[in-house]
């Protein structure tokens, strides 16, 4: 038993809110206000007692002073941090302002206390830097959202929402709701699966996204949908990727992408001028997908920066190094980046993390030359004539005191590696900068091939439309065949991605087949959609932005958990609640499933 467990709660009463804890101003002073919320913190200076008192509009400084009330004094004497109180009194200007606080030229001076509940001691104080660890944090989630500027992404999110629903209506879309309890969409990922119980041994899936129905909307001549809606993806989690997230998903008829981008480019403009004050300049730039992996080695580029890569295949085959030579004669390339004014951050020790780092994304090592006055600082020095150095040299746009850093393997190996060094780089030297930097990336390769299945796979999805000028080389060089696809990327992180659809039954068919999925696979997974097209589908398309990600990048904050109120660690658990959990047997037997079976 702890002292206060016979401390009488008070209720509510008469008293009624007249503001929230951000609102009192010097404009209020002389009148009477009703603040309710949690003690953030008190000091007791014996003849004065003043608390921070916060809800989530702010933090008021409330002074109990025993010339005003006795009563509400003595009351306040037994207030400890994160209690839930009320208090009501004069709003008076402060002696000491508090330029931090949206409140601190007042405080209000308290006639009446009323305690509405008193707390355990919090495994964390909720005021305070972010010091509990990240699983303490997530098991009382709640206490971490009471602190104001984990609250204030949530109100950021609940604004973006906002302004983009106005948006959306106001261009004549409609939100429509599709369900939850569906079959199989193919976004990539595992299903989710949710057994039935009353048809035994069947399974719904949780939709990967809406994709199916929000294309048979169109062919119900919907026109314009619209939903901000959950999807679930079984995938491996990362910072950017939970297995449940939300997507404010479209679907257009009579369009083609240049609908669909302006759909979105409106909204960028919109929600980044109402919620940041950021000016979105208009046409975002495009890009191709083949532009994208040669300039920065990545289909998801970060333009906020320079440091292109460069093909530098041409010159390194003239060398004698026998690595390069090596890659190359193996159809593969070498390719490199400079590093303006590099040479002083360029430690051995420094070059060897870096090589360390190229190797976890499969590069076998990293050349280096140092650019000098001189000459060449390098291994690489004897290596190559004075004109191929020279030529070299001025491909990068390198000068003294830049460093190129060189990598040479598959294609794809070298793109990823240098793709990932290149965002290494210019955050260890700062070099990225403030700001939003948005880029179209448009004509996709619309299959690639799985190595592992051995077999081809849609980038996108399999619904999405080849290029009409493409359709030749269906057939003999899938590979060449350019999708109607485009994703939107800021700052470097993919935040969106749609399509114009094949609204054709004999030509999604066709695709099916090159995708290896037979006829009758195609009718049991979307017989429904290869039906609903042959019943005037109207010429359609759409796309997908990944809301949380959105949000996060607009908030600022470095992981999209941040701004979900309830997220789940990276081994996709909710700490709070403790999900999943074992299930007790005879509900695994209403089920038809007997726990050896998971
Ligand atoms: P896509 O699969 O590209 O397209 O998804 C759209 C956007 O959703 C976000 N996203 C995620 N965010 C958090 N966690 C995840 N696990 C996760 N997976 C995806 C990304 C991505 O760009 N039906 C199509 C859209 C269309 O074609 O209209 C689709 O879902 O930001």
């Amino acid at each position: 038993m702890t002292d206060f467990d016979n401390l009488i709660i008070d209720s509510i009463g008469d008293l009624k809110r007249t503001h929230d804890c951000g609102a009192l101003t010097l404009k209020d002073t002389g009148s009477e206000a009703v603040l309710m919320g949690w003690v953030n913190t008190r000091r007791d200076l014996g003849s004065l007692i003043f608390i921070d008192l916060r809800d989530r509009g702010g933090i008021t400084q409330v002074v109990f002073d025993p010339l005003v009330s006795g009563e509400a004094h003595e009351k306040a004497q037994v207030l400890r941090n994160e209690w839930v109180v009320a208090v009501k009194g004069v709003v008076e200007k402060r002696l000491q302002e508090n330029p931090d606080l949206s409140t601190g030229q007042i405080e209000l001076k308290v006639s009446q206390v009323k305690i509405l509940n008193r707390t355990e001691t919090p495994p964390f104080q909720v005021d305070g830097a972010v010091d509990a660890s990240e699983t303490l944090r997530l098991k009382y989630r709640y206490l971490e959202l009471r602190r104001p500027q984990v609250f204030s992404a949530f109100f950021k999110r609940h604004m973006i929402a906002s302004s983009i629903r106005q948006y959306l209506n106001n261009e004549g879309f409609i939100e429509v709701e599709t369900p939850f309890l569906t079959k199989s969409t193919p976004e990539g990922a595992r299903d989710y699966l949710v057994p039935s119980r009353v048809n035994k041994g069947m399974c719904y899936a949780l939709p990967q996204s809406p994709q199916l129905f929000k294309q048979l909307l169109m062919v119900a001549g919907f026109d314009r949908y619209y939903q901000i809606v959950r999807c679930f993806r079984d995938e491996d989690l990362r910072s950017d990727r939970q297995p449940e997230f939300t997507q404010v998903d479209l679907e257009m008829s009579f369009v083609d992408e240049e609908g669909v981008m302006a759909i979105f480019e409106g909204m960028m403009q919109k929600i980044f001028r109402e919620i940041l004050a950021h000016e979105v300049a208009l046409p975002i730039k495009r890009i191709s997908y083949h532009e994208a992996m040669d300039r920065f080695g990545t289909d998801r580029p970060d333009m906020r920066f320079g440091m292109e890569i460069k093909d530098v295949s041409d010159i390194a085959a003239k060398s004698d190094f026998k690595i390069f030579k090596g890659a190359l004669e193996s159809g593969g390339k070498v390719k490199a980046i400079n590093v303006k004014n590099g040479g002083g951050y360029f430690s051995r020790k420094k070059i060897d993390e870096l090589s360390s780092f190229v190797a976890g994304h499969g590069a076998k090592g990293l050349a280096w030359i140092k650019v000098t006055e001189d000459g060449w600082q390098s291994s690489l020095d004897k290596f190559f004539g004075p004109e191929d150095k020279a030529l070299l040299v001025s491909r990068l746009e390198s000068g003294p005191g830049d460093t190129i850093l060189i990598a040479a393997d598959r294609e794809k190996v070298v793109n990823d590696a240098l793709g990932a060094l290149r965002i290494e780089v210019a955050r260890r030297l700062d070099l990225i900068g403030g700001g939003y930097s948005f880029v179209w990336i448009t004509r996709f390769p619309l299959l690639e091939y799985n190595e592992t299945e051995k077999r081809l796979e849609a980038v996108h999805h399999p619904f999405t439309s080849p290029l009409e000028e493409d359709l030749q080389y269906l057939d003999d060089h899938p590979d060449k065949v350019r999708a109607r696809a485009y994703d939107l990327v800021l700052n470097g992180a993919e935040i969106g991605g749609g399509s114009v659809r094949i609204h054709n039954t004999a030509l999604q068919e066709r695709i099916f087949r090159i995708l290896g999925i037979s006829q009758e696979e195609a009718l049991i997974k979307f017989g429904f959609l290869l039906e609903a097209l042959k019943y005037g589908a109207p010429p359609h398309a759409g796309m997908a932005i990944g809301f949380d990600r959105l949000v996060a990048i607009m908030a600022g904050v470095s992981s999209i958990r941040e701004v979900i109120a309830f997220p789940k660690t990276t081994s996709a658990t909710c700490l709070l609640t403790d999900a999943p959990s074992r299930v007790d047997e005879a509900q695994l037997r209403e089920l038809g499933l007997r726990p050896d079976m998971l």
